[in-house]
């Protein structure tokens, strides 16, 4: 894993806009992954800015998003695609047709699961796969104890996980118990992770996911065994982690095709 720790959270959101920026002038079309969540939000508006300068544009771009809550209605304003199109869609120039979220909505989730799937198959699997982390170590939806080999799937999130995400809802009670997610293994095959972490609240479950055994107590922790992981962490997340110094070490070494 490349482990890329920054002093504060606009450093480390320049830092993940600029790995995505580099992912999308190297290949001529190219398949984020991406994700939702208070964490990714000042990449996102960095991206933004990257295509109001210039310097970046989506037109060659497909996405998929990796989660979403079942049975909000796309214009709810907690369901995730709410915050895709008002956060990031809508202001860059990526064609609609190639923007692709988990319907939520439907009324035969398995098939839905098994098309979007097949759809990031068709589009030739995902080249970056942006995520965040949950306090308790889930990535996407996927929560501890889950299958390492899952796919797209319906899932349950834990106690932690509706009590955590209530702040995006009025009460607790609305938060849905039951979620689209990819699943580990749909994640595992994007060709590039890029895992971004900030404050405190997120330092354990980076500690375990970086220096941890792998373990489906941890689901983060399964990144080890991917071939390109990097992730940009604040120092607060970073804060647990015993080789830290070494992590800043490898970083000032590297060879300047390596560097963003
Ligand atoms: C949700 C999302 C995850 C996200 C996590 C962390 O549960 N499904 O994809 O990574 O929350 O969210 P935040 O960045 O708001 O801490």
């Amino acid at each position: 894993m490349e482990i890329l720790i920054r002093d504060t959270l606009k450093a480390s959101a320049q830092m993940a806009a600029r790995v995505v920026l580099k992912i999308i002038h190297s290949e001529e079309k190219t398949v984020l992954g991406l994700a939702t969540g208070g964490t990714p939000l000042r990449m996102y508006q960095e991206l933004i800015r990257m295509k109001q300068t210039g310097e970046l544009s989506f037109k060659n771009c497909t996405t998929f998003n990796l989660d979403e809550y079942a049975g909000l209605l796309p214009e709810d304003e907690r369901s995730y695609h709410y915050y895709m199109m008002s956060n990031f869609f809508d202001h860059v120039d990526i064609d609609r047709k190639h923007v692709h979220l988990p319907d939520g909505n439907t009324e035969n989730l398995r098939d839905a699961c098994r098309k979007y799937e097949q759809q990031i198959k068709n589009a030739g699997g995902i080249d970056l796969q942006v995520l965040g982390i949950g306090a308790n170590g889930h990535i996407g939806f996927n929560e501890p104890t889950g299958s390492f080999a899952s796919r797209t799937w319906v899932k349950i999130l834990s106690e932690q996980t509706i009590q955590d995400n209530s702040v995006y809802f009025e009460k607790q009670e609305e938060v849905p118990r039951h979620v689209v997610t990819m699943g580990i293994a749909t994640i595992m095959e994007s060709r590039h992770c890029l895992l971004l972490a900030n404050g405190a609240k997120k330092a354990d479950a980076i500690r375990k996911m970086i220096e941890g055994p792998i373990s489906a107590s941890c689901p983060a922790s399964i990144l080890q065994m991917h071939p390109r992981v990097t992730v940009v962490l604040d120092e607060e997340a970073a804060y647990l982690l015993t080789f830290k110094d070494h992590y800043k070490w490898v970083e000032k070494n590297k060879l300047d095709w390596q560097s963003y």
